[in-house]
């Protein structure tokens, strides 16, 4: 019976689909629902307090949904919320999103590494330890960037402006050129044509959606949670905004607007 419940995704909003996109490729047999909060987003500026209580309460709304495992599809909300809420849900598999600094430095020793992600996500304690560790074996580059997550929600994907903001932040890079670009933050690969194009074409991609994806799978198979496969599988899509934004989401994960 639970092994055919739903997963419950969440973001602040619409970035989260490129998460719940890795999963679902991954997963196809399983049900999804997916919540986005675009009324309240960006989380990404707010204070910690304010972003664990928007977290807290969309996970109570997903648990209440009957959902066996939760993926938080939000860097910022992982980084603030995760650890109390899996304290306080100790029987449900809480997996979250960081962003990928590991296999960027290790892939580009002595090089520079742009970590792209909200200031919440940058300040945290989570954040700060990893630039300390990895700061050893290359130049990381925090890179706060929450604008993007503004275009991303009016589904603003090729706007004129969202190119000028980013080409802005590169353009402070002093003239050496990043040689490899963590996308910190689920809304950012919905951007990625725009920031490959300000990074310049030596610098490679990171993103951490499909290791989430992979994690949501071993821990969902270590808990004996997959379907049997006898039902259907479902993608519900809620939005805290209204349908509008619902629907945005829907063509996102579509790959109806790219
Ligand atoms: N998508 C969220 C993240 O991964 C943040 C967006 C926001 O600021 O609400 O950090």
């Amino acid at each position: 019976m639970m092994n055919n419940g739903p997963v419950g995704v969440f973001d602040s909003g619409l970035g989260g689909i490129s998460v719940l996109r890795e999963i679902k490729k991954i997963m196809p047999d399983e049900k999804y629902i997916f919540y986005g909060d675009s009324l309240n987003a960006p989380y990404g500026t707010r204070t910690d307090e304010d972003v664990f209580g928007l977290t807290h309460c969309v996970f109570e709304k997903l648990m209440n949904k009957g959902v066996k495992a939760v993926v938080i599809a939000c860097n910022t909300a992982t980084s603030v919320a995760v650890r109390r809420l899996r304290a306080e849900y100790p029987d449900v598999p809480v997996i979250g999103i960081e962003p990928a600094i590991k296999p960027a430095a290790e892939q580009n020793r002595g090089g520079r590494v742009v970590v792209m992600a909200t200031p919440v996500t940058l300040r945290r304690p989570k954040f700060v330890n990893k630039m300390n560790i990895y700061s050893e074996i290359a130049e990381i580059i925090p890179m706060p960037a929450p604008e993007i997550v503004e275009y991303v929600e009016s589904g603003r994907l090729h706007d004129e402006g969202l190119e000028i903001y980013v080409k802005g932040l590169f353009s402070r890079l002093d003239g050496r050129p990043a040689d490899a670009v963590v996308l910190g933050c689920t809304h950012f690969p919905f951007a990625s044509d725009i920031i490959r194009k300000a990074a310049g074409p030596q610098a490679k991609l990171y993103d951490g959606s499909a290791g989430t994806a992979r994690e949501l799978r071993r821990r969902m198979i270590e808990n004996d949670l997959l379907c049997d496969g006898t039902e259907e599988s479902t993608v519900e899509i809620i939005n805290s905004a209204g349908e509008e934004q619902a629907e945005l989401s829907r063509k996102l994960f579509t790959g109806a607007l790219s």
